[in-house]
């Protein structure tokens, strides 16, 4: 088992270019399953989620060919429409494959994705989505699918939500006629897999207040795509330079996806913003911020809420970071907690009282986001702090301390 070991008090300095985005990669790669001709997807994280995700792309019989950070997918051979729990197990974004395989396959069997650590994460939105689209399902240990042939919806989602709104594109993608998707979720990633899409030849696009329009049925042909930097990643190492006072530039993320960020930290009196086409911050005393809550893009990101929490645990005053997403998501206060953090957690709201320093300990990753919270902590502590269970964090960062190294820490995976 892997940890990592880092000797806190550097003050961050320096410029990176951060990897391919883990969410707008997910439903892409399995996007690669629709029509004909080979995808070739560039700037391709090297991930936990992302390995798990070609597995399952090899099991359902596609020829999937890595070289560094190029994928390369042909899905000719995919006559496979079940996906088994071995394979997808450790990872949520296996739901994604539903639209998908009903688009291809007009059938699908996956496991019942289970909760996870931040919360119960149903799947009832995807369901009526594509219900509507025409599938029907039998749910029990797995989830099965069929329909005798997709065709165009009018789909009002309850809530915004992300998987919902992929599961939606893909499956409508191949249905006859027009889809249209209101209430669909407005995050970055899922303009991405719009982008990948049309240049596949689909015909998809976002209207002004969100709707997503298609026109299903449209032959999908090879596209050669590449990944946009990843927001989250980008957003944890901007907070890791707030936190340690020092100066930190993205090299390849101009920020357009990071302004509710940005918000955040004027508000906390840390300098920021984009100069020369990429997102930086430039450090200082970090004061408390009397009120965020997270919400769905363009708001605060709750994938940042963890690592925002982490940033603000030595500053004068008092903060409030409440969590409207995910009803699990403060995993993280109880090892904040070890190294000194004074946190109290009431419903769905931690108050963070700032303290003058945090100390080095051992404490454990309880999730991806509350993973890299951690080091970000470790980063500002006094002495040396051990962070095991990094496969969590290992799923969505590509290399957090070749990363953070660059950038000035002493940090090491043993
Ligand atoms: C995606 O998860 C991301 N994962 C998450 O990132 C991210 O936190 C989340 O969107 C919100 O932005 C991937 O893209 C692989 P949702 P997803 O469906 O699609 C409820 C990370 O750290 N809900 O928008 O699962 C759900 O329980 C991960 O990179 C229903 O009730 O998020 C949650 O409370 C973590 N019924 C809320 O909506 C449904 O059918 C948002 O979920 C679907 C969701």
């Amino acid at each position: 088992m892997s940890y990592l070991e880092i000797s806190g008090g550097r003050t961050l300095c320096g410029e990176i270019s951060v990897q391919g985005s883990k969410n707008a990669v997910l439903p892409i790669l399995a996007a690669c399953l629709l029509g004909e001709g080979v995808c070739v997807i560039e700037n391709c994280p090297q991930i936990g989620d992302v390995e798990d995700t070609l597995e399952i792309l090899r099991a359902l019989g596609c020829s999937v060919c890595t070289c560094g950070h190029t994928v390369q997918i042909h899905a000719s051979g995919a006559g496979i429409y079940e996906i088994k729990r071995a394979e997808a197990v450790r990872i949520r974004s296996s739901v994604l494959f539903l639209g998908a395989l009903l688009g291809k396959m007009k059938k699908a069997v996956i496991p019942l994705p289970g909760g996870c650590a931040i919360g119960k994460r149903p799947v009832d939105q995807h369901l009526c989505a594509l219900e509507a689209l025409g599938a029907r399902f039998c749910i029990d240990e797995t989830i099965t699918a069929s329909t005798q042939g997709l065709h165009g919806a009018r789909i009002t989602l309850a809530m915004p939500s992300v998987g919902a709104t992929e599961n939606a594109v893909l499956a409508a993608m191949m249905a006859d006629g027009e889809t249209v998707i209101q209430n669909a979720a407005k995050e970055p990633e899922i303009d991405e897999l719009c982008a990948f899409l049309q240049r596949r030849g689909g015909c998809i696009a976002r209207e002004a207040d969100g709707t997503i329009r298609i026109q299903g049925g449209r032959p999908l042909g090879p596209a050669v795509y590449r990944m946009q930097a990843d927001r989250i990643v980008s957003g944890t190492y901007l907070l890791a330079g707030a936190a340690t006072g020092g100066y930190v530039k993205i090299q390849n993320d101009a920020g357009q996806t990071l302004a509710s960020l940005f918000s955040v930290l004027r508000q906390m009196g840390v300098h920021c913003g984009t100069s020369g086409g990429a997102a930086f911050v430039q450090g200082g005393p970090v004061s408390a911020l009397s009120y965020v809550e997270t919400a769905p893009y363009p708001g605060f990101p709750t994938d940042l809420q963890s690592p925002l929490m982490a940033a603000l645990c030595r500053t004068q005053g008092t903060s409030c970071i409440c969590e409207t997403i995910f009803e699990n998501r403060f995993r993280t206060v109880e090892e904040l907690l070890k190294m000194g953090a004074r946190i109290t957690v009431e419903g769905r709201c931690a108050q963070i009282r700032g303290v003058p320093a945090l100390r080095g300990s051992v404490v454990s990753a309880p999730d991806l986001r509350g993973g890299a919270a951690l080091v970000i902590a470790a980063l500002q502590a006094k002495g040396r702090t051990v962070i095991t269970d990094t496969g969590y964090i290992e799923r969505g960062y590509e290399d957090i301390s070749r990363d953070l190294s660059c950038l000035g820490a002493d940090i090491r995976r043993i």
